[in-house]
């Protein structure tokens, strides 16, 4: 008999997430049925959207949602051997049981030599949004100066190193010094701290005098205030997401954008990746490729232990994380 530990979501969050809104819960999981497989995650990702989504899609004392690496320990199901990897959104559990239904298996070119957590990183979801928002929204073109912020984190990294390899200008902000070194190791040309500069306009200025052919955004609020004023004639903005507006109670109000974006005749869009679904394997073959190759650096913030998932969410809403935050059984 195999017990699942799994964190809930006690209380929706107020604010930041804090520690008493998460309680960790045991269940005794039941002897399998033909077409089930009994699955142990190895790794498990903590994500922004889960901020925002927890509100939308889970009821109070939840478990949380979320994505895993996971092994199949048990299988009454032909298609599911055991050993075999595959990603699941299973949520913040440590076994679970599955009809197969939304298991991802991992490509069966998986490299031997590279983690298996990067399925949920650098060739998975976060890299996936990267690849597709950037090269399906902006449309870099070669000499084009692209900006993107959180850039040391999960998506942000990627997007940089692909503006890179596509002959671009790659322009980032981050919120630390030790980021910013993080940035100019992977490529980026051009980097700042947001959070010690004293003018974002300024820095922004500094970093590309000309302004920006394209800006992917993941931060929204004061920052994109800024960015949209320097963006170039038939700019392109892909919004991916807000962070800095996650966690407000009262929506923030901003300056009305609307004349920027007229002006300078821009083009500005938003998208949740998934509406690529059909061509993620094109995208994770590509992103593959280019780490295979050493054109496309990762770096993975890891914790160890599955009772630390909380605060490694709480830790990654905050900044700590360089790269993606991944937590390893
Ligand atoms: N649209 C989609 O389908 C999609 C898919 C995946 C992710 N996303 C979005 O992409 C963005 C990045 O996600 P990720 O998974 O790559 O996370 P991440 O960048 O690895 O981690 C979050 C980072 O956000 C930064 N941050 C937190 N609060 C901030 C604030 N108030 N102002 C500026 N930066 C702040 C922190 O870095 P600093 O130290 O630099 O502050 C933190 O490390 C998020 O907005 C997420 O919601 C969207």
């Amino acid at each position: 008999m195999v017990v699942a530990k799994s964190w809930t979501m006690v209380r929706h969050f107020e604010g930041a997430p804090k520690p008493e809104d998460f309680k960790l819960i045991e269940k005794e999981l039941p002897p399998l049925k033909d077409g089930e497989v009994l699955l142990e995650s190895e790794f498990w990702s903590v994500d922004p959207y889960m901020r925002p989504y927890s509100k939308q899609k889970l009821k109070e004392g939840d478990v949380m949602m979320g994505s895993q690496v996971a092994r199949v320990m048990e299988s009454k199901n032909p298609a599911f051997p055991v050993g075999g990897y595959y990603v699941a959104y299973a949520g913040w559990t440590t076994h679970f049981i599955s009809d197969g239904k939304g298991l991802a298996p991992l490509p069966s070119n998986w490299p031997e030599n590279l983690p298996k957590s990067l399925a949920l990183g650098a060739a998975g979801m976060p890299g996936l949004t990267a690849y597709f928002g950037l090269l399906d929204l902006c449309n870099p073109k070669e000499g084009d100066v692209v900006l993107v912020n959180a850039a040391a984190g999960a998506v942000g990294s990627i997007v940089g190193q692909i503006a890179k390899i596509k002959g671009c200008k790659a322009v980032g902000s981050a919120g630390s010094d030790d980021k910013l070194g993080f940035l100019k190791e992977i490529g980026f040309d051009e980097v700042f701290n947001y959070k010690t500069v004293s003018s974002l306009a300024e820095a922004l200025k500094k970093a590309s005098p000309d302004g920006y052919d394209c800006y992917f955004e993941n931060v929204g609020g004061k920052f994109a205030d800024a960015a949209l004023q320097q963006m170039k004639d038939f700019g392109r903005i892909a919004v991916c997401g807000a962070i800095s507006l996650y966690n407000d109670s009262v929506p923030s109000t901003g300056p009305y954008i609307q004349p920027y974006i007229l002006f300078k005749q821009l083009r500005m869009e938003g998208f949740i990746v998934t509406r690529w679904q059909d061509r993620f394997p094109e995208g994770q073959k590509q992103l593959l490729q280019w780490i295979i190759e050493g054109k496309l650096k990762y770096h993975e913030h890891i914790t160890n232990g599955f009772e630390n998932m909380p605060a490694s969410f709480m830790g990654m809403l905050k900044g700590e994380n360089i790269g993606k935050a991944i937590i390893k059984v």
